[in-house]
């Protein structure tokens, strides 16, 4: 480490930003590929490793196991549920592969719940052909998951996980990547790299009802838009039907393998309703049983889910669910329990081959942040921790291939400047109000009208949080409350605009104004620059081409 004044420099061969499931499984396989890339560093913000949304994924991992199944099959329900916007080689590739890698696992010894038999269990989800879930601890899948590969990675020894690490910045220079700027505890780091990996989920915390942990804050994807990577899909956003309606933040997941094991949905005078919504009643596709909750809950009825079917058919199988209705004071075995939509799932985010490499040199994304086609206007259940173990592989496969950039000399960017002390009561009001704005303007049903008022206040809020960045850092806790807050801001920004853009019904994006899907639409792309209030960035870039060009961070 040398320090410079205002922060430390570290060098690294690659960074990996992001603790759950895409980022452990991106530095698993570098570290398997050890050497091959150069010293692995895995920055997070969490105190602890594991983070992120997969250590709360009840729902399992889809893969096409069983006997009957197939990868195309599954590609094939996978293209369907995306409403015309899923890329047939991209779920083809996610299918095959994916089946092959939940194989590994299975040969690893990971605990995926059995039958009395031995074989492993496969539960059915939405819009799935068939049933072809796996599950490991019930509906503790993702935990189960995470918690085991996090210990791998802590035993290989060959990654220095950083906790505690905030990434604020992107560092380019001469027209590519050349680091990440992070706060730690104990100050400003740079951690210079030609090669950086996003792993860092979602932005459901952008919301103000959502299943996500509060670190979902749309990091990655903001991170990436100031610097000027395309990203594409961002107004496609899962709602989850079946967050307990309780007030409670995030609000608790009741997971959808309840209703693939028999959990009814009820109105509000105790009737079931899905049957008259669509033909697969409660497995409908998420985006429709969503709305159809949604319409009920804006009307002021309210909705249940029945769980008894689902306890009676498989005993053990929701030890999660049942101890947050217990944290409720709610009693499932013997009523049905409150439920409403909460933003769950991000289709969109930076765009990425199938080696998820992104449009700015030295710039990898896996995982949520990621958009590699494969989940168009709305995801298949169970297929996110699917995509992370697919391309959290191919993104380490790739890294292994592409060789470091030598570091040419570089003038040092000056370090970031952040709102300060007396700020930070503004800086939490504008974030929850940010977080009000977008689950009002772009929740389940949007309309022109709604999305233009909350771009015009979000654009406001925006404005006002980088212009608070004007002190230096003071502390650590600080600068995360003010990035998140920032980057809150700036992908409910660029959401709107493409809700906005998108003038037609297609998946989880419902415009009332433009209620039919329009076949003629096509998949948008944005940048940065389509926002009409563009964002400050923080320092000026210098002469690429002099072998000594200043660094911007972006
Ligand atoms: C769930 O358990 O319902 C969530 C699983 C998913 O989002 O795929």
């Amino acid at each position: 480490m040398s320090a410079t004044s205002g922060y430390a420099v570290r060098e690294a061969g690659v960074v990996v930003i992001g603790s759950g499931l895409a980022g452990l499984v991106t530095a698993l396989n570098l570290a398997r590929n050890a050497g091959r890339a150069g010293p692995v560093v895995l920055l997070t913000k969490t105190e602890e490793l594991p983070g992120g949304s997969s250590l709360h994924a009840q729902g399992g991992i889809a893969a096409a196991i069983g006997p009957g199944d197939d990868a195309a099959l599954h590609a094939a329900d996978t293209v369907a549920a995306g409403a015309g916007f899923v890329d047939p080689a991209i779920a083809g590739l996610l299918t095959r592969e994916g089946a092959r890698w939940v194989r590994e696992l299975i040969g690893e010894g990971m605990p995926f719940d059995r039958d009395t038999h031995g074989a492993v269990c496969l539960g059915r989800e939405a819009a799935h052909g068939m049933a072809r879930i796996v599950h490991a601890g019930g509906d503790a899948t993702g935990r189960t998951l995470v918690t085991a590969l996090a210990r791998r990675l802590r035993e290989s020894g060959a990654v220095r996980v950083e906790t505690n690490a905030f990434a604020t910045d992107l560092v380019l220079g001469g027209g590519r990547v050349r680091g990440v700027m992070a706060h730690h505890p104990e100050g400003w780091v740079l951690h210079r790299t030609s090669r950086v990996v996003l792993a860092t989920g979602g932005i459901g915390a952008a919301f103000a009802r959502t299943t996500n942990p509060a670190e979902a804050t749309g990091d990655g994807l903001a991170l990436a838009a100031r610097a000027g990577a395309h990203l594409a899909d961002l107004e496609f956003v899962q709602f989850h039907p079946t967050a307990l309606a309780v007030d409670r933040d995030p609000a608790p997941l009741l997971t959808e393998a309840l209703r693939g094991a028999g959990a009814t949905l009820l109105d509000g005078r105790g009737r079931r309703f899905m049957a008259a919504e669509h033909p697969l009643a409660e497995l409908a596709p998420r985006d429709i049983v969503a709305r159809a909750i949604g319409r009920r809950v804006a009307a002021g009825e309210a909705v249940f889910l029945d769980l008894r079917p689902a306890l009676a058919a498989k005993p053990g199988g929701f030890p999660t669910v049942l101890a947050l209705c217990a944290a409720h004071g709610l009693r499932p075995f013997e009523e049905p329990v409150p439920v409403a939509p909460a933003a769950h799932y991000h289709m969109g985010g930076v765009v990425t081959d199938a080696a998820g490499r992104t449009s700015v040199e030295g710039l990898w994304a896996c995982g949520e942040v990621a958009c590699t086609g494969v989940h168009g206007a709305n995801r298949l259940a169970s297929n996110s921790l699917l995509e992370a173990l697919v391309f959290g592989a191919r993104v380490a496969e790739d890294l292994a291939k592409a060789p470091a950039v030598a570091a040419a000399p570089f003038a040092l960017p000056e370090p970031p400047r952040v709102a300060g002390r007396s700020a930070m009561p503004l800086v939490d009001a504008m974030a929850a109000e940010a977080r009000r704005v977008l689950y009002e303007g772009a929740g389940l049903v949007r309309s022109g009208a709604g999305l233009r008022a909350a771009r015009a206040r979000l654009d406001r809020i925006g404005v006002m949080l980088e212009g608070l960045g004007t002190a230096p850092a003071v502390s650590h806790h600080d600068v995360r409350r003010w990035g998140e807050a920032r980057n809150r801001a700036l992908v409910g920004r660029l959401l709107l605009h493409a809700a906005l853009g998108r003038e037609e019904s297609r998946g989880a994006h419902f415009r009332s104004d433009w209620p039919a899907e329009n076949p003629a639409a096509r998949r948008h792309t944005i940048t940065l620059n389509d926002l009409s209030a563009p964002v400050t960035a923080l320092a000026v870039a210098g002469d690429p081409a002099s072998g000594d060009a200043a660094c911007s961070i972006l």
